[in-house]
């Protein structure tokens, strides 16, 4: 069966650094940390739905042959916007990390900022890795991050407002357990002259525990993942209890 569509980020993508980028420098830190003996070694690599791009060009700016690739157009604009904006070369894919292709293989592939969680159906994580695992070299290296079930129930509910100038964003989100989803419905309020306009978008998430990614990536022709709870990573926030976010790197056989 075709995999459903993905409704892919409109004006979260227009705001995303905005609101996203201050909250991103623990998980800049935890691949640094994490990856510290791999990346020197590191020629070529990929980061998987790459937002605005500023983990590609950072991995540009080491000297690595860098892609970009993410499903939305707006994110690929964006990207493309900020790599012209540097001295580095980085091509940036649009495509859907379900069925990507790239150029060439690669020894590195990054997923960050619960992009995984963004596949409509749990099923679908499996073509993820394979195509992850078609697009590394032997002994490649998948880092990724992603929420768990615990996440969900911790921090997906309420409502939550955020400003900045010019757009306010609030995100009423909830979960269920039974379906292993949880959502955001958001309400946009943009500045545009002297009104305000009022947009809608929804963000959907699915997640997986630690035993279904493990099964996953080895059925994916994966030997080897490590796995680390992100909390210790995130210490000035509150929001991220242990259980809650967790990190992994698996290594292509
Ligand atoms: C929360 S953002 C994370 C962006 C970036 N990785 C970061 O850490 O800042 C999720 C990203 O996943 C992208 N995305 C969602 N589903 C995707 C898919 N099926 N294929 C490729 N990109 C996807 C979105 O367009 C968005 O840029």
């Amino acid at each position: 069966m075709k995999a459903p569509a993905v409704r892919p980020y409109h004006w979260l993508a227009q705001y995303y650094d905005d609101f996203f980028l201050p909250i991103h420098s623990p998980l800049d830190a935890a691949r640094e940390r994490l990856l510290q003996r791999i990346l020197p070694g590191v020629k070529s690599a990929c980061d998987l739905a790459c937002g605005t791009g500023t983990t590609a060009i950072g991995f540009a700016r080491r000297g690595i042959r860098t892609y970009a690739l993410d499903l939305s157009p707006h994110m690929c604009k964006l990207a493309r916007q900020k790599v012209r904006s540097t001295r580095f070369r980085v091509p940036v894919l649009q495509a859907d990390m379900r069925s990507f292709k790239l150029p060439e293989r690669v020894d590195l592939i990054t997923c960050e900022g619960d992009a995984l969680n963004h596949i409509p159906r749990k099923q679908d994580l499996r073509s993820v890795a394979r195509c992850v695992a078609r697009a590394l070299q032997p002994g490649g290296y998948f880092f990724f991050s992603i929420n768990s079930p615990i996440g969900f129930r911790k921090y997906w509910t309420g409502t939550v407002c955020l400003e900045k100038p010019g757009a306010v964003m609030v995100m009423r989100s909830g979960h269920s357990a039974k379906a292993d989803k949880a959502w955001s419905d958001i309400d946009w309020f943009i500045r545009q002259g002297r009104s305000w306009q009022r947009r809608r978008e929804r963000v959907e998430e699915v997640s997986w525990t630690r035993d279904d990614i493990r099964h996953v990536f080895l059925m994916a022709g994966f030997e080897q993942l490590r796995a680390w709870d992100a909390a210790p990573f995130f210490k000035d926030n509150a929001m991220m209890s242990p259980g809650c976010y967790n990190l992994y790197l698996a290594r292509k056989s």
